[in-house]
């Protein structure tokens, strides 16, 4: 990955294949922000000029490039847009998306020079986070590894405008860097394809990595899924010659705060099953493993922060495929604690793997579960692709939830849980189908998976199936494929949990 550093030396006098400097849109046009100032000397006050003269109007999302001037030690100056012009400091959004926008430009290049508006703690953390996930590029299937597209990340960028010794900057680039990197291995695992990550593939890597950072790891295969009553898991798992699997990864600290359980959703490729998905709804569903990646990524975000909380991960792992031995639609599935369910459609099989899961995450007692799940198509008609739903068993722990994914900047939304959904779940065979109003689906989901939480534990539910997979050009520091969506709340949620704010 991509390395941040913070630098003592002026943006003018670091030598870097490009040095980038912000701008808004004042009420006059073009203003530079703070950090280009040095840059400005070079092109003696005249550098707010020059950009306006190509075009550039400080518009979001905006990347403008000129030719250095002289005394500058870079040869290239890239002007990256951060929208209106703030008095009193910039949004960590805004900072994020900028140096993301910046370092996405510059791919194929090496080194940047950042001369952004650091600040605080805050802008230093936000401006990094925004740069590393920017400089991401996936190019493992690429047989050049990307070198031939330019699409190679930068390999250094220094930050300038940082005061020595600034030890709160120095943790920020830390903190920043982590949930970068994790995050970074949570869009690797969704932009895999489904014929390298299957669930055996997946436990392999979960418990390299998980053990390499400390973490127990523990992965149920078919014949312990099969001796531990795993209905839901194998009943999924069963069409495909890829077998299922379940992961623990457990983190431990000896002052925990709290004890937390994340269960992922991870159907690593889901074509429907039986209910076969249509040409045009398949060509994505290796995204389908989004919410174990970003539960997996999340875990070993916190074991590296080091934070005072427990928190065990569940990757419900399976693939989802049509076959002569697979689940048809009227099989009735005993999961695991022994629920019945009568599965009318294969292609709700989120629910059935999670819902296993769910169940043993209980039997460990954490007080709070939080499943991740790309769920339902319902969830994306709702509120769009970049915005997941928060519904919960508990009101006061759904805010907390919302609210802390949107400070981190993962747009969410609350929803409800209507009672009145519940009753055409109602099977004549089962004690519940997977099935029930088509309307209002991703509400119907999250009313299923509430009936497999243990009394007591406060639970909530992240249908992230809009915002897990970007289809659509790049925009600021989100790539096309997996953006490794819930990871920064995951990640929050444990930070505020290790506060004892739970
Ligand atoms: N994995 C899909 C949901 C999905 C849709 C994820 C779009 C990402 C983008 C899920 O397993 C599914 O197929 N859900 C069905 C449920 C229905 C059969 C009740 C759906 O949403 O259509
Ligand atoms: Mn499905
Ligand atoms: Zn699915």
């Amino acid at each position: 990955m991509t390395a941040v550093s913070l630098s003592t030396s002026t943006a003018a006098a670091l030598r870097a294949d490009a040095v980038v400097v912000a701008v808004a849109k004042g009420p006059k046009g073009l203003v530079l922000a703070p950090g280009a100032e040095t840059v400005d000397e070079a092109f003696e006050g005249r550098l707010a000029e020059v950009l306006t003269t190509v075009g550039a109007t400080g518009t979001a999302g905006e990347a403008v490039k000129v030719p250095a001037a002289a005394g500058l030690k870079a040869p290239l100056v890239l002007a990256v847009g951060l929208g209106e012009a703030a008095e009193d400091g910039y949004q960590a959004e805004a900072l994020r998306s900028a140096a993301g926008v910046a370092a996405r430009t510059l791919h194929g290049s090496k080194k940047a020079a950042f001369a952004l508006p650091v600040t605080d703690a805050a802008s230093v953390e936000a401006v990094t986070l925004g740069a590393l996930l920017g400089a991401y590029t996936f190019t493992a299937c690429r047989s050049d590894n990307g070198k031939a597209d330019a699409k190679t990340p930068l390999v250094e960028v220094s930050l300038t405008g940082v005061k020595r010794g600034d030890k709160a900057a120095k943790a920020a680039v830390e903190r920043a860097t982590v949930v970068a990197e994790e995050m970074n291995r949570a869009r690797d695992l969704v932009n895999m394809p489904p014929n390298d990550l299957f669930p055996k593939s997946f436990a392999e890597i979960a418990t390299a990595i998980g053990k390499e950072q400390g973490l127990k790891v523990e992965v149920l295969d078919e014949k312990a899924l099969t001796k531990g009553g795993f209905g839901g898991i194998l009943g999924v798992g069963v069409g495909s010659d890829r077998g299922p699997r379940l992961v623990k990864v457990a983190y431990t600290h000896p002052k925990a705060k709290a004890s937390l359980a994340f269960v992922g959703k991870g159907i690593t490729y889901d074509s429907g099953g039986i209910s076969l998905k249509p040409a045009g709804h398949n060509e994505t569903m290796k995204c389908d493993m989004a919410g174990a990646g970003a539960v997996f990524a999340s875990v070993l975000a916190v074991a590296k922060l080091g934070l005072p909380v427990n928190v065990t991960g569940w990757l419900a792992l399976a693939e989802n495929m049509p076959s002569g031995s697979a689940t048809r639609p009227g099989d009735v599935l005993r999961m695991y604690g022994g629920k019945t369910v009568e599965v009318l459609n294969t292609d709700a099989e989120g629910r059935l793997v999670l819902a296993d899961a769910i169940v043993r995450a209980g039997e460990d007692k954490p007080s709070h579960i939080v499943d991740v799940a790309t769920l339902t198509g319902a969830m994306v008609m709702a509120l769009g692709s970049r915005t997941f739903g928060v519904m919960a068993n508990d009101d006061a722990f759904r805010s907390t939830v919302t609210e802390l994914a949107e400070a981190a900047g993962e747009p969410a939304w609350a929803m409800p849980l209507p009672a009145h959904l519940r009753g055409p779940m109602d099977s004549s065979v089962a004690d519940i189908s997977n099935m029930g109003e088509r309307m209002g689906g991703g509400l119907v989901a999250g009313l299923f998976l509430k009936e497999f939480v243990a009394d007591g534990i406060t639970w909530a539910h992240l249908d992230i199936a809009g915002p897990a997979f970007h289809e659509g050009a790049p925009f600021g520091y989100t790539p096309k494929g997996g953006t490794a969506t819930a990871v920064r709340t995951l990640v929050a949620l444990a930070e505020h949990a290790a506060d004892g704010k739970l």
